[in-house]
């Protein structure tokens, strides 16, 4: 038996090294600026839940059987977002997600179901785990180049499609890409499909981090259901913040439909991918939208996007070409070295880094990090 294995079994709880783990998160938690997690939140009010055995299995606007859930909470979270998406009244069904990977699962299977000889476009940006769903549900797929800025290439878009016009097009639209924070343009995807004059296709929404920002913003691009889309994803836990991942998936109703399916064990319709579901992700999302207010969560998104700019700023008086997408938190600079994207948790790609700035970070620490770039690049000249 492994040492391990039998600490495990004979070992008791280790209370010290429980102590010094949550301590190493706390110290790192202050230079964690490469990845989209908005750390600024409490919901310490919601301990008392972990009490309870909360499980919202099965279709949030349904009666269940197991009734230790918080489905009510579900259903007013669901509203709220298909509130901010522009879903025309009544017609929009969601639920909370394990976070924006189960999100875009769901838009592709609704998608795939709807055409099963359908053919996906994403773009090169496209998050890492976009492939990967297509291949668990042997989706063909069309990889299409990016642009600079991370956009999808339309003229690349309009050539695959006139090329597969036979096979129902179903569009991953990328609302932010990860590493440039780049919008896929919307209106220009339909223009093309109606140049091609295909009439059935699919849209699919990726609004993982910028999702939850774009109805805060003013005069925000093509993005939502009022634009043509048919089902959206976006992680809770990215611009709004929460301590466990989540997300939700949104979808029109009359596409839902085609997938669900009655099971008599949980009395309720089987619409999501996960049987069991997390009960307390629906209450932290609730709790958040409601402490925040539609207010809060304006200035929530202009505050972030104030301190990239300024970040973008700083990096260019100090000659760095730093750059960031309209709309998005997410600064993109030269990659820097080991030492840097270690001690920042930095998300390289290829020549690129980035830092994405949520409402946890201030100037102070943009600069602190900054100084540190700059001290090492330096160093290397
Ligand atoms: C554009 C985009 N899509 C999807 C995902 C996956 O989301 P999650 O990590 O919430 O599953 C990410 C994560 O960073 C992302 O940036």
């Amino acid at each position: 038996m492994r040492q391990s294995v039998r600490d495990m079994l004979h070992g008791g709880v280790d209370h010290s090294r429980l102590e010094s783990k949550y301590h190493s998160l706390l110290n790192e938690k202050r230079t964690s600026i490469g990845y989209p997690v908005n750390q600024d939140w409490d919901f310490s009010e919601l301990f008392k839940f972990l009490e309870v055995p909360v499980n919202n299995v099965g279709d949030p606007f349904q009666h269940s059987n197991y009734k230790l859930n918080t489905l009510e909470f579900e259903q007013e979270v669901i509203d709220a977002f298909a509130h901010f998406t522009q879903a025309p009244d009544d017609q929009c069904w969601g639920y909370v997600t394990s976070g924006g990977t189960e999100g875009n699962m769901y838009g592709l299977y609704l998608a795939r179901e709807l055409y099963p000889k359908g053919m996906v476009y994403f773009s090169e940006e496209t998050h890492y785990s976009v492939a990967k769903i297509l291949r668990l549900q042997h989706t063909p797929s069309i990889m299409l180049r990016a642009q600079e800025n991370g956009e999808m290439d339309y003229e690349d878009l309009r050539e695959s499609l006139r090329i597969n016009r036979h096979l129902p097009p179903i569009l991953f639209v990328n609302i932010g890409t990860t590493m440039k924070g780049a919008i896929d343009n919307l209106d220009k995807i339909k223009e093309i499909l109606n140049d091609l004059a295909i009439r059935d296709y699919y849209i699919h929404c990726d609004g993982a981090l910028h999702g939850m920002a774009m109805s805060f913003i003013d005069n925000p691009p093509a993005w939502n259901f009022a634009d043509g889309a048919d089902s959206i994803s976006i992680s809770g836990h990215k611009w709004l913040g929460a301590p466990i991942p989540c997300g939700v998936a949104l979808a029109k109703n009359s596409h839902v439909e085609r997938i669900s399916r009655a099971v008599e064990y949980v009395g309720v319709m089987d619409t999501t991918i996960t049987g069991s579901r997390s009960g307390f992700s629906p209450l932290m999302l609730w709790y958040a939208l409601r402490r925040h207010g539609e207010a809060g969560l304006r200035d929530m998104v202009r505050k972030s996007i104030e301190l990239a700019s300024y970040a973008v700023e700083r990096f260019q008086n100090d000659g760095v070409e730093a750059w960031r997408n309209s709309n998005s938190p997410i600064v993109v600079f030269p990659r820097p070295g080991k030492k840097i994207i270690e001690k920042w948790a930095i998300a390289p790609s290829g020549g690129i880094g980035h830092i994405v700035c949520l409402p946890h970070m201030d100037r102070a620490v943009v600069d602190e990090f900054i100084e540190d770039y700059l001290s090492e690049k330096q160093s290397k000249a």
